[in-house]
């Protein structure tokens, strides 16, 4: 396995190694959602590049930037067990230097739900994401569906920026209470930690209203709102049933709807997803 720090020397490793060459873009802290990603990316290409950098412009400024787990040892290890190539782990300099003046704006996709709680987010996202993908040039990328607005940020500018990568989704991977797994679960107290499922379960009560019949909108939002309601230690920031392409919030179900929400858990933010009326393994 290389690890490569430089833009300069990613340029190189690029077209040296073999194609089709996967990437899979992380901040570390890695887990088994990031792993998973590995995973399906070492099975469907010749090359493997994982790029671990905490992307500052995504932060906002009361944002959680210099308290995000970092923990490159472990990272290294765990990639050299599944197999990656290539580990690209730049400096902020490196991808930002003297003089940075370029962003990348997806507009409407970037505004609702974590867009709008977050101002700036997919700004970074997006910028970051393109200059990863100018870096590495690789023949396809793998996101997860836990981020399920990030992922359609991400299609939109690979196909209005004609980057021509194939994106690959992968469902969420969770822990076995069905907490979603993060970098983030790593600030919750105990205490916290034994609420916080109470994210997934809001999202299993929009199942199984969906799967008894309901189709308003607003029924499945408001059985979601009354079990975080059963947990003193949630604070919904937003619960919502939107369509899965364009995000925007719907009255009836008349399709595939994505159920998302985030809530804070003390100091600690959680996002959580699934998509009604369809299964996640099918995913694209
Ligand atoms: P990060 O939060 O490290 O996540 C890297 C990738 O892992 C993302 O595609 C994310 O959706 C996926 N992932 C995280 N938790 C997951 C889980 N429980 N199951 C499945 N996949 C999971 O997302 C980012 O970094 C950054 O925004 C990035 C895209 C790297 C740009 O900076």
């Amino acid at each position: 396995m290389r690890l490569i720090h430089s833009v300069a020397e990613m340029a190189l490793a690029r077209s040296e190694v073999e194609r089709p060459l996967g990437l899979v873009p992380t901040m570390g802290a890695l887990h088994e959602g990031h792993l998973s990603l590995v995973r399906r990316a070492r099975s469907e290409n010749a090359s493997v590049v994982v790029t671990i950098f905490v992307n500052p412009t995504q932060f906002g400024p009361s944002e959680d930037l210099a308290a995000y787990p970092r923990d490159p040892d472990r990272d290294l290890a765990l990639l050299e067990a599944e197999g990656a190539d290539v580990v690209f782990m730049p400096p902020p300099k490196e991808v930002y230097p003297a003089g940075y003046d370029t962003w990348v704006s997806v507009e409407r996709t970037s505004e609702p739900l974590e867009g709008a709680s977050r101002p700036g987010h997919f700004l970074g996202v997006a910028t970051v994401v393109c200059k990863l993908f100018n870096m590495v040039r690789p023949d396809r990328a793998y996101f997860g569906q836990k981020d399920a607005q990030q992922l359609q940020v991400i299609r939109r500018l690979n196909s209005d920026l004609n980057f021509d990568v194939k994106i690959n989704a992968m469902p969420t991977v969770r822990e076995p209470d069905g907490l979603a797994m993060s970098s983030r679960n790593a600030y919750l107290s105990p205490d916290q930690r034994r609420a916080a499922p109470v994210v997934y379960a809001a999202l299993q009560a929009a199942q199984e209203l969906y799967a008894d019949g309901a189709r308003q909108a607003s029924a499945v939002r408001e059985a979601m709102q009354r079990v975080l309601a059963s947990e003193p230690l949630a604070q919904p920031e937003y619960v919502s049933i939107a369509d899965p392409g364009t995000l925007a919030e719907l009255e009836l179900i008349d399709g595939p709807a994505l159920a998302s929400l985030a809530v804070r858990i003390g100091t600690t933010r959680l996002i959580d997803n699934v998509v009604l009326g369809t299964d996640e393994r099918s995913l694209p």
